[in-house]
């Protein structure tokens, strides 16, 4: 059962180290380079951890990373799973499961996106405040164990707004162009054609990729508050406006901007 399996991985992960993180924080694309701030205490990989998948993706590591950040202990995962990449969602949100059964606070995701509104370019940084799911699998589907978290998750207060406006001024401070925004998760591995990313920004959408949701969902299941961060690497909107987009382009674009989100995680944990 689910349930076991969290508290296998748990069980080992506590014969590796005893470090007790408030934080943790899920490294996106582009977005690894944060650990060489972490005083790290211990690194352990998830080829080690019972049940854990392991990545597939080359740009991401995979690794959980326990250590001081900000003046903060916190668990980075350093690679996370994508659902494009075959993992099932269960597979894919598993990490946030052991991470909650650690007893973190708060939840910090990063993540690399598309800009589907005029206002928001290349290298700008969104606070997410809400978000549109489209990907066709739900992690909570089937059988629900009450241990984890309830049936019918409520999803009004699911982004920290209170987090998100400190953000945006310590992000004002430092001239860092920051914005709050809409996240649309779709499945990929392809981004979207033009038709789509007009119909994402038609539907409300301010910012769109391929993970955080499944995430996001979990950690509620689990009333873990999350903070999500997200990098844009391409704008989409107004279509006249999308340029042909490689994943060395995206990854450029984002370690570029990844300092600004490193000063604003630091300003943001250490208040
Ligand atoms: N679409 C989907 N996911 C993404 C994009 C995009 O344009 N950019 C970065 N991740």
């Amino acid at each position: 059962m689910l349930y076991d399996q969290i508290q296998e991985s748990l069980t080992y992960l506590r014969t590796q180290t005893d470090f007790q993180p408030e934080y943790g924080i899920i490294l996106g694309t582009g977005l690894g380079s944060l650990t060489d701030s972490i005083q790290i205490e211990v690194e352990i990989d998830y080829k080690n951890i019972p049940h854990f998948p392991v990545s597939t993706v080359e740009s991401h590591k995979g690794k959980l990373v326990f250590g001081t950040f900000a003046g903060r202990r916190i668990v980075a995962m350093s690679g996370r799973f994508h659902y494009y990449e075959g993992y099932s969602m269960k597979q894919v949100t598993f990490p946030v499961r052991v991470l909650n059964a650690l007893k973190i606070k708060q939840l910090i995701i990063s993540n690399a996106s598309g800009s589907t509104r005029a206002e928001i370019a290349a290298g700008d940084i969104v606070f997410v405040k809400d978000h549109i799911n489209l990907q066709p699998e739900n992690p909570l589907r089937g059988e629900n164990d009450e241990r984890l978290g309830p049936r019918f998750p409520d999803m009004l207060r699911t982004y920290d707004i209170e987090l998100n406006k400190k953000a945006i001024q310590i992000a004002r401070t430092h001239n860092i162009r920051a914005h709050e925004g809409v996240y649309v998760g779709l499945q990929g591995p392809n981004l979207e054609t033009p038709a789509e990313y007009e119909y994402l920004h038609r539907i409300g959408g301010d910012i769109v990729g391929m993970s955080t949701v499944p995430e996001v969902l979990v950690a509620r299941h689990e009333g873990l508050p999350v903070f999500v961060i997200s990098v844009v690497s391409n704008q989409c909107y107004p279509i006249e406006s999308i340029r042909e987009t490689t994943i060395e382009e995206v990854i450029e674009v984002v370690e570029k901007a990844a300092p600004d989100m490193q000063l604003i995680l630091t300003e943001l944990l250490s208040e």
